[in-house]
């Protein structure tokens, strides 16, 4: 066998930690992606709230969430598109500087409550300008009913469609609040739930991972 050149032994060298780094489907860089979370609620001591908190607890450490408020958005009109005011403005902004969104919400009368509907109109305004458009999604919330906002979600998931925004069908994620379910630091209280949403955000996590390497945010 012939010596290997010194060329030739960085090539191996470089062969042999990508080996040893690579499992099959793993990337070789550790990717962080920015999370832009929306709570369709506008109460100070919302649930959803604290669903979102212990969801940022319990996410890959790649995924950064951070909550994009819309408390202080007026109500849409046309008018407003050919002049978005300062609010609306930063808002938008906002969501262009995630790689991903996540929407975490109530139900409200069998619905998606009106500030959160509120919000994404505003985003996905003036025409053209659809701030959803190829940004990767995910849907959940809790209630203290059964159905844990299933009918909401399910509506969420047609306007977020209708916005272009590549959504997780799997795990879908309907969780009942029962009293002391999450701490107000966000720490999930029962063992099988933790696990749960942990799982959701891991899914979560590998749908954003397919979607952007597919169709990178900047293609
Ligand atoms: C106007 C209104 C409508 C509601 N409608 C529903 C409903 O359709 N389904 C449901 O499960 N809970 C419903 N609820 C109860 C909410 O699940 C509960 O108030 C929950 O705390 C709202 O989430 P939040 O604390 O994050 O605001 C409703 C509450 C309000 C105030």
């Amino acid at each position: 066998m012939g010596r290997l050149s010194p060329s030739g032994a960085s090539l191996f060298s470089v062969f042999l930690w990508w080996s040893r780094e690579r499992s099959p489907g793993q990337t070789l860089e550790k990717i962080s992606y920015k999370v832009g979370y929306l709570v369709g609620s506008l109460s100070s001591t919302s649930i959803n709230r604290l669903l979102a908190k212990a969801l940022a607890r319990l996410a890959p450490p790649e995924l950064q969430l951070v909550e994009i408020p819309i408390k202080d958005l007026p109500l849409y009109s046309q008018d407003y598109d050919a002049d978005y005011p300062p609010v609306a403005r930063v808002f938008k902004q906002a969501i262009a500087d995630c790689d991903a969104m996540l929407f975490v919400t109530p139900e409200y009368n069998r619905s998606i409550p009106g500030c959160l509907k509120n919000a994404i109109d505003w985003a996905s305004r003036p025409w053209g300008q659809n701030s959803f458009a190829r940004k990767p999604s995910g849907v959940i919330g809790t209630s203290s009913g059964v159905i844990g906002t299933a009918v909401a979600q399910s509506q969420l998931r047609g306007v977020l469609c209708f916005c272009n925004s590549p959504l997780t069908n799997n795990v879908e994620a309907y969780i009942q609040f029962k009293p002391g379910l999450i701490t107000a630091d966000g720490e999930v209280t029962d063992a099988s739930t933790q696990e749960f949403l942990r799982n959701y955000m891991t899914e979560l996590h590998a749908f954003i991972v397919r979607v952007l390497t597919v169709l990178p945010r900047t293609a």
